[in-house]
């Protein structure tokens, strides 16, 4: 349920995750009337500045494209409810400093229950000085305390065991809400119903009928700015170890016996546990370079001009549990490809040979992103005087099947959920153990740490990766029906 009187701290409120995702995420929250009653949001990060330029810069991020007056009334409102506080991320007093201000908003409430909710949109070197420092001066005493964190969740098991456990001296696992972005897009919530209310599905939702899984997820630019950070983790650690393999588990996991968060994460996790570490043979790296007048990675002037960091890579996941013995779940994400898109492709065997012979194989595909959708490729004879099966699409575009759709933003849904103190859209601390365990092998291969660094395949930017990509997802059975 809901509390009142909720105060949310945004550590690093002047940061680039605070402005594209939190305000806006807290103001769409805001202006549905979803947030808690007498809520306060309090900015803090290191930069000193007044209250007006906080405002401006937290506002200017908040979306009204059309001049909407009702969303400028509800703009200001929203900066009525939000204040600013400055101070280090590593000195107690700075803290206790930030203490006294909340307790300065608290005097007024009516009751005498306050929460604190503290998100941390920092960059990792602080989360542990922060979180100790926030435990130690500004616990509410009465009421509810909790804590948001956000990848990257250290870069290996060793490093992440190291900052999971730091951070529990001061925050309690119940009190933890590790956010990964995925689990809170509408799509991905909605495989639970797809599989598990549909017996046409899940009937078939075995290595009896399927015969490879592709989880893809395409970008059409590449790090822009970002290398800094990027070149540091490349993108296993962006995107697969974390966004993909959350798809993967909950397209995987058996039937939680309830929407408990407990008992879906239980269910998640041991699914997780039945795959072995990745393969080196199971893996093509890439890297792009400059076409069509778009800059190279190696471009990118924060980007060092030796860098073997991978900007794509396909990897192949096995589970070794008696529903997926033998299907192959193809992992793969890329930057400065030719589009943007995030899709499941869930590909079925052949149908019986006989009488129809070298027939598109059905195929459900889950479009994640962007314009959801769920459709199934099947065969149908052609009308007319023949008898010839064609392949035709069941589609269901949300667009189309949903009038008035309105997808909430994945982080609306995730700090809803995180003020409810519902858990099972967050990633608990033994999940990300068994992530880490099937991509550290690989990734310290990468990193060099068992010799020389292997080298990515050079892609073009716009291009659809590596040239061996085609080859490398033939090798595991997906046969290509159509344009994908
Ligand atoms: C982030 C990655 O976690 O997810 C980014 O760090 C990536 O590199 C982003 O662009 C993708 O998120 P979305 O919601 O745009 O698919």
């Amino acid at each position: 349920e809901l509390k009142d009187n909720t105060i949310v701290i945004v550590f690093g409120a002047s940061g680039d995750l605070a402005k594209k995702k939190t305000y806006p995420a807290l103001f769409g929250l805001f202006k549905n009337g979803l947030l808690p009653k007498d809520v306060h949001i309090v900015g803090y990060a290191r930069t000193k500045m007044d209250e007006a330029e906080y405002h401006k810069r937290t506002t200017s991020y908040l979306k009204n494209p059309d001049n909407d007056p009702e969303v400028s009334a509800k703009i200001e409102e929203f900066k009525k409810l939000s204040t600013y506080i400055s101070g280090g991320y590593e000195d107690a007093p700075s803290f206790q400093n930030l203490n006294r201000h909340l307790e300065s908003i608290e005097k007024n409430y009516q009751r005498k229950e306050y929460n604190r909710v503290f998100y941390l949109a920092l960059p990792p070197s602080v989360f542990v000085p922060v979180s100790k420092h926030v435990r130690e001066n500004c616990y509410a005493q009465s009421g509810v305390n909790r804590i948001i964190i956000e990848k990257p969740f250290g870069s290996d098991l060793d490093s992440c065991r190291d900052l999971l456990s730091n951070v529990k001296q001061s925050w309690t696992e119940d009190e933890t809400f590790r956010i990964d972005h995925y689990l809170g897009k509408e799509m991905v919530k909605n495989l639970l119903v797809l599989r598990f209310a549909n017996v046409a599905l899940g009937n078939n939702w075995d290595k009896n009928s399927i015969s490879n899984v592709q989880i893809t997820f395409k970008e059409p630019f590449g790090t822009e700015g970002r290398g800094g950070y990027f070149d540091e983790f490349g993108i296993i650690r962006d995107v697969l170890q974390n966004h993909l393999l959350q798809v993967l588990s909950i397209l995987t996991m058996e039937r939680p016996v309830s929407f408990a968060s407990e008992d879906i994460r239980n269910e998640k996790v041991k699914v997780l546990r039945a795959i072995p570490p990745i393969e080196r043979k199971d893996t093509v790296l890439g890297q792009y370079v400059g076409a069509n007048g778009k800059p190279g990675y190696l471009d990118d002037d924060s980007v060092p001009k030796d860098s073997v960091c991978p900007t794509f890579a396909a990897t192949v996941l096995w589970i070794h549990n008696e529903r997926w013995e033998g299907v192959p779940f193809v992992l793969k994400a890329g930057k400065a490809l030719n589009e943007a898109k995030v899709e499941v492709r869930v590909q079925f065997k052949d149908v019986t040979q006989g009488i129809f012979k070298d027939i598109s194989r059905n195929e459900l595909v889950i479009r994640i992103q962007p314009s959801e959708a769920v459709y199934l490729k099947m065969n149908t004879k052609s009308p007319g005087l023949n008898f010839r099966a064609v392949p035709t699409e069941m589609d269901l575009t949300y667009k189309r099947r949903f009038s008035d759709l309105k997808v909430p933003e994945a982080y609306e849904s995730l700090i809803l959920d995180a003020f409810k103190g519902d858990h099972s859209n967050f990633v608990r601390d033994d999940e990300l153990d068994v992530a880490w365990k099937i991509f550290t092998p690989i990734l310290h291969w990468i990193d060099g740490k068992d010799g020389s660094r292997p080298r990515p395949s050079p892609y073009p930017y716009g291009s659809r990766g590596p040239k061996e990509l085609d080859q490398f997802i033939a090798s595991y059975g997906y046969r290509r029906a159509t344009e994908d």
